[in-house]
């Protein structure tokens, strides 16, 4: 088990995978992106206060109902560290490498329902935004991620909503992840309600990737001093896809090899 905070991904806090670590006060971040209040060009950039008062309105109905969406997120986070401690204690294996979790800030809520189409309300949001609690897992290799994924599907009161294999079916761009969104239990004083959870598995290998690729996107240069920006990440993406099936070759000699300590196969960490 990765004993150590990790650094923070863009969005998404990182956080200690201990059964008691606690999970970190939602990691805002208040992206400025401000296209839907912000009208005009650069050179007469100014606030429209009729849509400012509309978002203003909006995140203070939020704060409450992001309320829910933690507490989903912070059981969804547990139930990996219960998986990942278990399968540590009777298998001797980690197969999580660490854990980030965000919730979503409420500009990109905000942003993203109207991306949508949808009016920004709190029925729109909880109709439309399956993402608004985001866990991440990062594992070593990928047959963790497949049988973590195995593990979820065997507890019974999690509802898988949505299954996106970008594992099997990588995104043209290279990018490769394993996402899911499940609605998971949440107890209140008199009610249970199935919250929504956007969970991505993927590898170290693949999270360092999507990491830079982030970065990269965001710097927008589609061509640089005569490099095929996007073709450059796409032949990264299968670089390292090719070292991590050499690693996981490496993995599994060791899980068969000979025991050690009486234990086959020793990789916890
Ligand atoms: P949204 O409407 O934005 O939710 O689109 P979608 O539902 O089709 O999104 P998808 O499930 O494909 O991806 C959701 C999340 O996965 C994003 O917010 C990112 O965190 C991550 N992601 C998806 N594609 C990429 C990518 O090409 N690069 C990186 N770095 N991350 C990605
Ligand atoms: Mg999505």
């Amino acid at each position: 088990m990765a004993d150590k905070p990790s650094k923070s991904k863009p969005g998404f806090g990182a956080m200690r995978v201990t059964p008691t670590g606690a999970v970190p006060a939602a990691a805002w971040k208040i992206v400025p992106s401000a296209e839907t209040l912000v009208k005009g060009a650069a050179q007469e950039m100014y606030i429209d206060p009729d849509a400012l008062d509309r978002y203003e309105e909006f995140t203070a109905d939020m704060r409450n109902i992001l309320l829910k969406y933690e507490a989903a997120m912070r059981e969804m986070v547990v139930r990996f560290e219960i998986l990942d401690r278990d399968l540590s204690l009777r298998r001797n294996r980690n197969p999580i490498h660490h854990i980030e979790s965000r919730i979503k800030s409420p500009l990109s809520i905000y942003d993203k329902l109207l991306r949508y189409g949808k009016k920004p309300t709190i029925g729109n949001l909880e109709k439309y935004l399956m993402d608004v609690a985001g866990v991440r897992v990062i594992c070593s290799y990928k047959n963790d991620v497949k049988n973590l994924m195995g593990l979820l599907r065997r507890q019974d009161d999690l509802e898988i909503v949505q299954v996106k294999n970008y594992i099997e079916n990588p995104k043209p761009n290279g990018y490769r992840s394993l996402h899911v969104i499940v609605r998971i239990p949440v107890y209140f004083l008199d009610s249970k309600e199935m919250v929504p959870v956007e969970v991505q598995i993927r590898t170290i290998a693949m999270d360092y990737w999507a990491s830079l690729e982030h970065d990269l996107k965001y710097k927008a240069i589609a061509e640089t001093k005569g490099l095929d920006v996007g073709e450059e990440l796409l032949n990264c993406a299968k670089t390292i896809e090719e070292i991590e099936a050499r690693m996981q070759v490496l993995a599994n000699a060791l899980d068969s090899g000979p025991a050690k300590n009486g234990k086959k196969g020793a990789r916890n960490r």
